[in-house]
C-alpha cells in the first residue's frame, strides 16, 4: 500500500527523533522502499543529515523548502504551487547494493521558525478565527500529503521538539506516530502527558481534524545502567496495562558511537552498513517493526 504516513515527535529534545528518522528513511529504503523526509524542524538537522551542505544551501536559496512553500502558499497567495516543486528526489548519499538509496527530501531551514511565528502574528493582527486558520492549514497538509503519497511508499515527518501547531498536524495526518524516548526519568516525566494530550487536549475535540492515532514510544539511547534498565522496566509494564496511553516497540536503540558518527557522515558517500556499523541490524528490526505496525499485524 502506498505513501503511509508516520510522524517522529516528542516534546522533550534531544532524545534521537532525527536520529530515528534518518536511521529509519535509510533502513525503509535499503529495502527498495521510496521514502520521503519532510523537515519541520527550523533547526533542519534532517536536512543536512540528507542533503549534506552544499545541496541544502542550494534548496535554501531557491526557497524549496517547507518554509518557503508556506510562504508562497500562505502569505503570498501562489495558490498552484505543490509540495512536488519543492521536494528534492535523489538526495542520499548511501548506497546499498550499487545503488543510491531511493530517498527524497522536502528540507527546512531556520526560517522556519519565523514563518510559524509570523502565522500567528498576521492572525491576530487580521482579527482571523484560529479555528478557521487551524482547519486551514490542516485541510492545505492533507491535501498536498493525498497528491504526495502516490509516489511514495512512506513518508517520514522529523517534528521539532515540542507541540507546534506543524508539529500537531503532522501527528494528526500520520498512519503511525513514533515517540522516541530515553529511558530516564527525565525523559519520560512529560511522556503520559504528551501521550494522553494527543487524543484528549483541546485541539481533539475539533471534529474537523483527523484524531491522533495511538503512539508507539521507541527506547532510544539506551545505556546498561540500571535507571534506564528500571524506566523500561515501567515502560514495559504501562504498556500491558487494560488501556495504555502509548504501544511499545520491541526493537530498542542503543546509545552507540557509531550512530552519533553516521549522523556525521553528512559529505561522503558510504554504503548503508558502512555508515551505521554494527546497528544497521538494529534499524532493520526497527523497519520491520514499523512495517508491522503499518499494516496491521499489532495494530
Ligand atoms: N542512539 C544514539 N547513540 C549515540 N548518540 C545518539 C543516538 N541518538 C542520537 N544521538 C546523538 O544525540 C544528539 C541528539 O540526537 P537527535 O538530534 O537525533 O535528537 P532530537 O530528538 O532530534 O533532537 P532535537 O529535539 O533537538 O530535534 C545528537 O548529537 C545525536 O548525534
Ligand atoms: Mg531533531
Amino acid at each position: 500500500m502506498k505513501g503511509k504516513v508516520i510522524a517522529v515527535a516528542n516534546m522533550k529534545g534531544g532524545v534521537g527523533k532525527t536520529a530515528t528518522v534518518i536511521g529509519l528513511a535509510e533502513a525503509l529504503a535499503a529495502e527498495g522502499s521510496e521514502v520521503l523526509v519532510i523537515d519541520l524542524d527550523p533547526q533542519a538537522n534532517a536536512s543536512i543529515c540528507l542533503a549534506g551542505s552544499k545541496m541544502l544551501k542550494e534548496l535554501i536559496e531557491n526557497g524549496h523548502t517547507v518554509d518557503g512553500y508556506l510562504t508562497d502558499r500562505l502569505f503570498r497567495k501562489k495558490d498552484d504551487i505543490e509540495f512536488a516543486d519543492c521536494i528534492r528526489t535523489h538526495v542520499s548519499n548511501v548506497y546499498h547494493l550499487n545503488a543510491q538509496l531511493p530517498i527524497s527530501l522536502l528540507a527546512s531551514s531556520s526560517e522556519l521558525r519565523i514563518v510559524e511565528r509570523d502565522m500567528l502574528y498576521r492572525l491576530s493582527k487580521s482579527h482571523t478565527d484560529i479555528d478557521w486558520f487551524v482547519d486551514r492549514l490542516h485541510d492545505l497538509l492533507r491535501d498536498q500529503l493525498k497528491r504526495t503519497r502516490k509516489s511514495y511508499d512512506y513518508i517520514l515527518f522529523d517534528c521539532a521538539p515540542g507541540i507546534s501547531l506543524l508539529t500537531e498536524m503532522s501527528i494528526r495526518l500520520a498512519n503511525l506516530v513514533i515517540v522516541p524516548t530515553i529511558p530516564d526519568f527525565l525523559s519520560t516525566y512529560g511522556l503520559q502527558t504528551f501521550c494522553s494530550n494527543l487524543r484528549t487536549g483541546e485541539m481533539a475535540k475539533r471534529t474537523t481534524l483527523e484524531k491522533p492515532k495511538k503512539p508507539y514510544v521507541l527506547v532510544t539511547r539506551l545505556r546498561p545502567i540500571n535507571e534506564h534498565r528500571h524506566t523500561v522496566e515501567r515502560l514495559e509494564n504501562e504498556h500491558l496495562k487494560d488501556k495504555p496511553n502509548f504501544r511499545l516497540f520491541e526493537t530498542q536503540i542503543p546509545e552507540r558511537a557509531a550512530i552519533a558518527e553516521a549522523l556525521g557522515k553528512v559529505d561522503s558517500w558510504p554504503s548503508f552498513s558502512q555508515k551505521w556499523k554494527d546497528t544497521a541490524g538494529i534499524l532493520e528490526s526497527l523497519s520491520n517493526e514499523t512495517r508491522e505496525a503499518l499494516h496491521g499485524a499489532r495494530s
